[in-house]
């Protein structure tokens, strides 16, 4: 099943629940490659692609596009939007730019749908693994975990949108669930993930995830 899927040597992810630092964390990554000569390529999931984007507007969306009420959407279509997007992101993005030689440094990956369709929504990850196999076939080489208590994490962002999207609007459960998938995650590859603590002030942060990427780079040299 799933846990033949190869990492791949150039390719670095960045997870975490709601407000835990990834896209502030994501420069300390960008500099360090670059710093080290390579060509980096920065994308986000779900989106990515102009395709991708807009069905991430679909899953973002508090209500149905054109309509006042919102429909509710259901956790299998999340499921599937989510991997249509991610199928788009890898062909036309993470795929190409891998092959040139390129590193690429996604904001989010296949480890959110675990976390949060999996263990936030009950799907069954089996199904997940299956959507993971066919359209992406490949695991990030690195994956930087940035863990935050949840209320902390509600606190950095809710000075930030007038308006929730549609899945900050949920409750402290759910996230509650969400962090604890990413961590069972990291437990279970702990030679993917790199933990780190998203608590300290974003300096310490930032250095964390620069040691992080420098020893698994080293590693790779190692190797
Ligand atoms: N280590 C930190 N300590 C305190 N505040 C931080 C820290 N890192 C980021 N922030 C602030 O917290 C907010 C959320 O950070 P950021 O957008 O990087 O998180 P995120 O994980 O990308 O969030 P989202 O899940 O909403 O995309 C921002 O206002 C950012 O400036
Ligand atoms: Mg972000």
């Amino acid at each position: 099943m799933s846990a033949a899927l190869p990492m791949h040597p150039r390719l670095v992810s960045l997870e975490g629940g709601e407000g835990a630092g990834k896209s502030t964390a994501l420069a300390a990554v960008r500099e360090l490659l670059a710093a080290r000569g390579h060509e980096v390529v920065q994308t986000r999931e779900p989106g990515g692609t102009p395709l991708a984007e807009r069905i991430r507007e679909l899953l973002l969306a508090r209500s149905a596009p054109g309509q006042d009420v919102a429909e509710p959407l259901h956790p299998q279509t999340e499921l599937l939007l989510m991997f249509a997007a991610r199928a788009q992101h890898v062909a036309e993005v993470v795929r190409p730019a891998l092959e040139r030689g390129a590193f690429v440094v996604s904001d989010r990956f296949t480890d959110s749908s675990y976390a949060y369709q999996g263990a936030g929504r009950g799907l069954d990850p089996r199904w997940i693994a299956d959507l993971e196999q066919r359209t992406v076939g490949m695991r990030p080489g690195l994956t930087l975990l940035l863990d935050l208590d949840v209320r902390q994490g509600r606190a950095r962002t809710s000075g930030r949108d007038l308006f929730p999207d549609r899945i900050e609007s949920e409750q402290d459960e759910f996230f509650e669930r969400v962090r604890r998938g990413f961590r069972q995650r990291a437990q279970a590859e702990p030679e993917r993930f790199a933990l780190i603590d998203a608590a300290q002030p974003p300096q310490a942060v930032g250095h964390d995830v620069a040691a992080a990427v420098a020893a698994w780079l080293d590693r790779q040299v190692q190797a």
